[in-house]
C-alpha cells in the first residue's frame, strides 16, 4: 500500500515560511500585497478566490478583492490591471480563470507586471522557466515539486509521465520534472495506446480533468502517482485517479482533496512573497 503525501502538511510548512518571511519584510517597511480580480460569477471561482482571501489573511499578506459583474468590458478589466501594476502596495495580481468568454484573456495575463505575475501566467515568465532561470513558477507544478521534495522522491533518471498538456499545468509540471533530469513524457488526448505509455511511468502524474481517469491498468507496480485533478462525482470532490484501486499499487500517492490542492494555494503565498522582494530588491 502507497504512503499517502499529506499536501496538508507540506502545505501548512510552505505557508508557515511565507508568513516568518512576510514579517521580515513588514519589519522592514516592505508591505507584501495580492490583488484577485474576479469576474462574473462562477462558483468553482468564487471558492478559490475565497480561499485565497483566506490564505493571505492567514499568513498576514494584505489583499484586495476586485470581483466584476459578467459584463465587465475588455477596456475596464484592461485599465483595472494597469492601475494595480503601478501600486506599490500590491506586490502580486491574480486575475482568476475562466474569464467570461468575451474576454481576451491573453491579453489580460500579458498586461499583468511580469513582476508581479504570481501565477506565472506571462509569456516572459514562461521563457524563464523554459530555460530554467525563473523568478516564478505556476503554482501546481511547483507545488507538486515541493511535495516530492518533501518526500524525497528521486526524480533524477525516472521515467515521468503527465498526462495532460495545458498551460497552467501539464506543460510548465514536465518542464520542472526535465530540470531536476527526469526522462519525461508529456501525454494527451491524442496520444496512441495512453496505458502502454503510463505503465512505464516512475513518476506518474495526471493533469486530465476527468474523474477516475487513471485506472490501476494504467499504472506500474511502486509508481508515484500524483493526481492534480479536482473533479465533483456525484456532488463529492474526487481526483483524475481511480485512488481506491490504484492505492495498492503505488508506492507513493496524492489524495485528493488533501493532495496538490493545499500546495496550490501555498505556492500562490510563496510567490506573492517573492514578488514583494523581486520589486524591493530583497533577497
Ligand atoms: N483557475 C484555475 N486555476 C487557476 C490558477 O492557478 N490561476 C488562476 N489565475 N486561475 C485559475
Amino acid at each position: 500500500m502507497a504512503t499517502i503525501i499529506d499536501g496538508k502538511a507540506v502545505a501548512a510548512k510552505v505557508r508557515q515560511e511565507a508568513a516568518q518571511q512576510v514579517k521580515t519584510l513588514k519589519e522592514n517597511g516592505i508591505k507584501t500585497g495580492l490583488a484577485v480580480i474576479i469576474v462574473g460569477d462562477d462558483p468553482a471561482s468564487r471558492v478559490y478566490v475565497n480561499n485565497k482571501k483566506k490564505d493571505c489573511e492567514e499568513i498576514g499578506i494584505y489583499s484586495e478583492e476586485y470581483a466584476l459583474p459578467e459584463d465587465t468590458s475588455q477596456e475596464e478589466l484592461m485599465a483595472l490591471v494597469e492601475s494595480l501594476n503601478q501600486r506599490s502596495d500590491i506586490s502580486g495580481i491574480l486575475c482568476q480563470l475562466p474569464l467570461p468568454r468575451h474576454l481576451n484573456e491573453k491579453m489580460v495575463l500579458d498586461a499583468i507586471s511580469p513582476l508581479k505575475d504570481v501565477d506565472a501566467f506571462h509569456p516572459s515568465n514562461v521563457g524563464k522557466i523554459m530555460i530554467g532561470d525563473y523568478d516564478f513558477l505556476p503554482c501546481t507544478p511547483a507545488g507538486v515539486m515541493e511535495m516530492l521534495k518533501e518526500y524525497e522522491i528521486e526524480i533524477e533518471g525516472k521515467t515521468c509521465v503527465v498526462i495532460g498538456r495545458s498551460n497552467i499545468v501539464g506543460k510548465p509540471m514536465s518542464m520542472l520534472l526535465l530540470h531536476k533530469n527526469g526522462t519525461v513524457t508529456t501525454c494527451h488526448s491524442r496520444t496512441k495506446d495512453l496505458p502502454g505509455v503510463t505503465r512505464q511511468a516512475d513518476i506518474l502524474v495526471a493533469a486530465i480533468g476527468k474523474a477516475k481517469f487513471v485506472t490501476a491498468d494504467m499504472v506500474k507496480d511502486g509508481a508515484v502517482v500524483v493526481d492534480v485533478g479536482m473533479n465533483r462525482l456525484d456532488g463529492k470532490l474526487c481526483g483524475d485517479v481511480d485512488y481506491e484501486a490504484v492505492a495498492p499499487k503505488a508506492s507513493f500517492i496524492t489524495p485528493v482533496p488533501g493532495g496538490v490542492g493545499p500546495m496550490t494555494r501555498a505556492i500562490l503565498m510563496k510567490n506573492t512573497v517573492k514578488a514583494a522582494k523581486l520589486q524591493n530588491a530583497v533577497t
